[in-house]
């Protein structure tokens, strides 16, 4: 059954966990659907993953149009939330609105996320009213690292932890139906998942959110050589990969590839006629 804000809404008033993971193109988004994945994202972290930027901040609405479009068009269940990237939301609320549109129109999303509490509250208003759900997303928001002097745990002192409940507040009063929390403590994720009615989704919150999320490459072992601490690797996938093309290299120079079962053959006559001729 596809998953929808509503179905999420009830997940979370039963207790049932929402896994949720990234992906950036049709084949990952197949494989993530036919898993059962409840919700995929399109995540801006496709800057780093895929285009090979060192942060989420040249990325796009042109890459994140055409990213979006792959993923949409290979899963039929999953809902997908795609990424309004860095400065196409902030500079005013019908620009945020043209973009919102764009994902969902051309993109095929089902619903957009958005870095930021209670500074966006209003344009998520805007958005959500238009007809577009709002994921927001808060703690360590990737697209303001010069901003917050680096990657690091948000909300460990009295006044950022208060300012991020606020944000969460803010989000859920404005209309989003779901928030991601990104590198806070447990113990906050913890409270902010029992304040809102919405659900968490957490990456490097604790166990106690509702949902959680992970970046597809992190997970599988794309990148062999940095796993952040809140990333769980479940294959070893760059390994894999790097020994399969190995062997394919080693079978080409030796001649084992492709055997007569790989190839081609045309009828023996024809062959003659041509080489008589
Ligand atoms: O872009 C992304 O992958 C994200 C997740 C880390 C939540 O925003």
């Amino acid at each position: 059954m596809a998953t929808t804000i509503r179905k999420l809404a009830q997940m979370k008033r039963d207790g049932e966990k929402i896994p949720m993971v990234t992906a950036y193109d049709y084949t990952a988004a197949r494989i993530a659907d036919a898993a059962g994945i409840p919700i995929i994202l399109v995540g801006d972290s496709l800057g780093m993953v895929v285009l090979g930027y060192d942060s989420t901040i040249p990325v796009t609405m042109d890459d994140m149009v055409r990213h979006t479009r792959m993923v949409s068009r290979g899963a039929s269940e999953a809902l997908i939330v795609a990424d309004l990237p860095f400065m196409a939301y902030q500079v005013d609320a019908n620009e945020a609105m043209r973009n919102a549109g764009r994902l969902m129109q051309e993109g095929g999303a089902h619903t957009v996320k958005m870095e930021g509490g209670v500074a966006i509250a209003d344009t998520v208003r805007r958005i959500v009213d238009a007809g577009a759900p709002v994921m927001g997303h808060i703690g360590l928001t990737p697209q303001s690292v010069n901003a917050l002097g680096g990657y690091r745990v948000q909300g460990r002192t009295r006044a950022t932890a208060r300012r991020l409940l606020d944000d969460a507040v803010a989000l859920q009063d404005a209309g989003a139906y779901s928030v991601v929390l990104e590198c806070v403590p447990s113990q906050l994720a913890k409270v902010i998942t029992e304040r809102l009615t919405i659900p968490t989704i957490g990456i490097g919150a604790g166990p106690d959110c509702d949902g959680q999320v992970q970046v597809f490459h992190d997970m599988l072992g794309l990148f062999s050589d940095f796993l952040p601490k809140h990333a769980r690797r479940y294959a070893t996938l760059s390994d894999d990969i790097t020994a399969a093309f190995r062997q394919y290299a080693e079978d080409v120079r030796a001649g084992d590839f492709p055997a007569e079962s790989e190839s081609f053959t045309m009828n023996e006559a024809v062959l003659s006629d041509l080489l008589d001729g």
